[in-house]
Order: C-alpha cells, then structure tokens, then sequence
C-alpha cells in the first residue's frame, strides 16, 4: 500500500454527501432480450459505474472493483423504464470503500417505482503503479449514515473472512467455479 504524495500527509475527511450520486438511464431494446426484459448484466454494469463514480469522487484519483457483494434482482425491469440508482459511500478502510446501490425501475407511463435490486461493491483506490494507495477518511454526518458505516462494517469482516478461505484460479487449467 502507498500513502499519499504530499509528503504522507493524508487528506481531510471527505462527507457522504460530497461523493453520493444519482443516475438514470431509459432501457431501450438493445438492453434487453425478446420478452422485452432487461438483461442483468446491464443492470450490473449500470451498478458498476454509479458505485465507480462514488469512489471516484471520494478519491478522486483511479479505482478499481475489487467485489461486488450477492446480487439478486427482485422485480423485472423492462425496455421503455427508467432505471435509477441512488449510489453512496458506506465505509471507508485504508485503501478500499464499500459503496452501497439502491437500484429502482420507474414505470414512465404510470410512475410506478419499483425497487429492483440493491448492491455492494468494494472499490480499491490505486496510485499510478496499480498499488493500493490511502483513501481519504469518511466523515459520518447522520444516525442513518452512522447505521449504514456499523452494517458495512460486519459485512467487511464477513467478506475478508471469506476471501481468506477462497479457492482461487491460480493453478493453470484448474478453476474450482467451471471447466475450461
Ligand atoms: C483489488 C486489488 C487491487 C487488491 O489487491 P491486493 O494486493 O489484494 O491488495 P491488498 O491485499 O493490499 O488489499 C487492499 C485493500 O483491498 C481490500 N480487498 C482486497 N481484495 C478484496 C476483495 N476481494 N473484496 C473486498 N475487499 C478487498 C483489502 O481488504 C484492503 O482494504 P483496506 O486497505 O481498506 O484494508 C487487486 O486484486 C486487483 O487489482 N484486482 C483487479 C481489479 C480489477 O481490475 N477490477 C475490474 C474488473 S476486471
């Protein structure tokens, strides 16, 4: 891990509110399959780049997806809804924040909004080597912010304690997840 370039001396503390975003895409037929419902992936790469854009924003600096937590989705989303994600910073570590992603669908003839799926990515903040570097300290303003920081924090030991018991693909032709 690398510390800051101006001479170790980490940042002030950056609030929830300078990071958290808000973005809406409409689903248009290339994002879906032939029963008009939107493909997951595209889901998953709308959650990808509004959690990236918090992290960037925090960090202002480059960012990688180090995980995304388990995704379910609870309701269809299909072509002619707006999609929204309301995107915000839960924890910051030394290097890595958990960004959480509350993902809506909005029926633009009726106004419906439908709660499709929520997430939580861990993003590694990189310095110019692609070595983890020191993120900027996270300042807890509410009770709500102050609850998402305790519950992000269990889920970061869960996630670590997981990741040290993981099989990974580091022996060639050998993957524990499929054949190759
Ligand atoms: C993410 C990555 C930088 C971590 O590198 P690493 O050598 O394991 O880094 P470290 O062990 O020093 O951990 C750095 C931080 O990342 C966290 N971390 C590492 N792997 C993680 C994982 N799978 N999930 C959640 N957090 C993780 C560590 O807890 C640590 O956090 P902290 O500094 O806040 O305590 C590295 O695995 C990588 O570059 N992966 C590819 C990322 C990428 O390209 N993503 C796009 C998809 S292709």
């Amino acid at each position: 891990m690398t510390g800051w370039a101006n001479n170790g001396a980490a940042p002030p503390p950056k609030t929830v509110s300078q990071s958290r975003v808000i973005m809406a895409h409409m689903m248009l037929p290339q994002d879906a399959n032939p029963a008009g419902i939107v493909h997951g992936g595209v889901v998953m790469k709308h959650i990808d780049d509004a959690a990236g854009v918090v992290a960037l924003r925090h960090t202002r600096g480059n960012v990688v997806t180090a995980s995304i937590d388990r995704l379910d989705f609870h309701t269809p989303v299909f072509i002619g809804n707006l999609l929204i994600l309301k995107a915000s910073l839960n924890l910051v570590g030394t290097t890595s924040m958990e960004v959480g992603v509350c993902v809506e669908s909005e029926d633009l003839k009726t106004g419906e909004i439908r709660h499709t799926a929520s997430a939580y990515l861990t993003f590694v903040a990189l310095d110019e080597s692609h070595r983890p570097r020191a993120v900027p300290p996270l300042l807890l303003e509410s009770d709500e912010e102050r609850r998402r920081n305790r519950q992000a924090q269990d889920r970061r030991r869960l996630r670590l304690a997981e990741k040290s018991h993981e099989t990974t693909c580091r022996t060639p032709g050998v993957c524990p997840t499929a054949q190759r």
